[in-house]
C-alpha cells in the first residue's frame, strides 16, 4: 500500500521533532500508545499566559502515518488556543494526510496526545477553570 504525498512529506521532513523540558510550568506533555499496534507518541506544547500554544514538538515510536500525524498536528496547533486546539478531531488530520482505513488509528493517536498534553498543562497550572476565555 502507498502512502499518499503529504503522508510522505511530513514522514521524510518532520516537523518540530524533539522535546522540551517536561518539568517546565509552561509545558504540557501527553503521551499516549496505541492499543491496535503498539506504537508511541509523546507530544508537547508551550503555552503562554494568554493560554496560546506558542510550539510543539513531538517524538513518535511507529509508523509513518504516526510519524505524519503528529508532524501536522505540531503545525495546525501553533498559534492555537488550548480550547482551539482541543477541537481538532483525528478525521481532519485522517482527511488531510488522505490516511487509507486500516491508518486511521494513527490520526486518533494524534487526537489523543494533544488531548493529553493540553489536560496535562491545565491540571499543572491549575488554570482548569479560566481557559475558556472566548
Ligand atoms: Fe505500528 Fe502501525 S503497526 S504504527
Ligand atoms: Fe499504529 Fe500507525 S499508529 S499503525
Amino acid at each position: 500500500m502507498a502512502y499518499g504525498s503529504k503522508v510522505l512529506d511530513h514522514y521524510e521532513n518532520p516537523r518540530n521533532v524533539g522535546s522540551f523540558d517536561k518539568a517546565d510550568p509552561t509545558i504540557g506533555t501527553g503521551m499516549v500508545g496505541a492499543p491496535a499496534c503498539g506504537d508511541v507518541m509523546k507530544l508537547q506544547i508551550r503555552v503562554n499566559d494568554q493560554g496560546v500554544i506558542e510550539e510543539a514538538r513531538f517524538k513518535t515510536y511507529g509508523c509513518g502515518s504516526a510519524i505524519a500525524s503528529s508532524s501536522l498536528l505540531t503545525e495546525w496547533v501553533k498559534g492555537k488556543t488550548l480550547e482551539e486546539a482541543g477541537q481538532i478531531k483525528n478525521t481532519d488530520i485522517a482527511e488531510e494526510l488522505a490516511l487509507p482505513p486500516v491508518k486511521i488509528h494513527c490520526s486518533v493517536l494524534a487526537e489523543d496526545a494533544i488531548k493529553a498534553a493540553i489536560a496535562d498543562y491545565r491540571k499543572k497550572t491549575g488554570k482548569d477553570e479560566n481557559v475558556n476565555a472566548a
